[in-house]
């Protein structure tokens, strides 16, 4: 069955923010390899599986409109920012440092995407949910930077 065009443009935001997931999804694994604090590993460990599913989700929406979701294999053509960036980085600081970079985009592409007019109800409301989560993501990144996680204590 054909795609409609609308429905076509709504598949390939979607597939936008997949590719972003697995990117997280794959720095967040290099993170909770790396951070040494267990209470802040035990955390990272679970935005990890929210963004598991989160990617789920999403693929699930590209489907019921009759798309192919974008595969975590698509992305070997691309950069792996976030990946690349926190296994080159030592001490729990840095790595929160750039995850919190890694969730500030997130949170601006979510916003971008479910504000868009012509959002199909189901995909606005996952959207607006994802979009809670990766607030709650960056906002604790952001309060254990302050707290001064993985600063030297003499
Ligand atoms: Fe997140």
């Amino acid at each position: 069955m054909a795609i409609m065009g609308n429905d076509k443009t709504v598949i390939d935001l979607l597939n936008e923010l997949i590719e972003l997931e697995y990117e997280a999804i794959e720095a967040y694994e290099a993170a909770v390899g790396r951070v040494e604090e267990s209470r802040d590993r035990a955390r990272i460990q679970g935005f990890l599986g929210e963004h598991l599913r989160q990617v789920r989700e999403l693929c699930a929406l590209v489907r019921q409109l009759g798309g192919e979701p974008a595969s975590a294999s698509d992305l070997k053509q691309m950069l792996k920012r976030g990946k690349v960036v926190i296994v080159g980085l030592f001490g729990d600081r840095p790595v929160l440092e750039a995850m919190k970079v890694n969730e500030a985009e997130s949170e601006r592409l979510h916003e971008r995407i479910a504000a868009r007019p012509g959002l199909p109800d189901a995909v606005r409301l996952v959207l607006r949910k994802h979009l809670a989560t990766e607030h709650r993501h960056h906002d604790w990144i952001v309060d254990r930077l302050d707290a001064g996680a993985g600063l030297l204590r003499l």
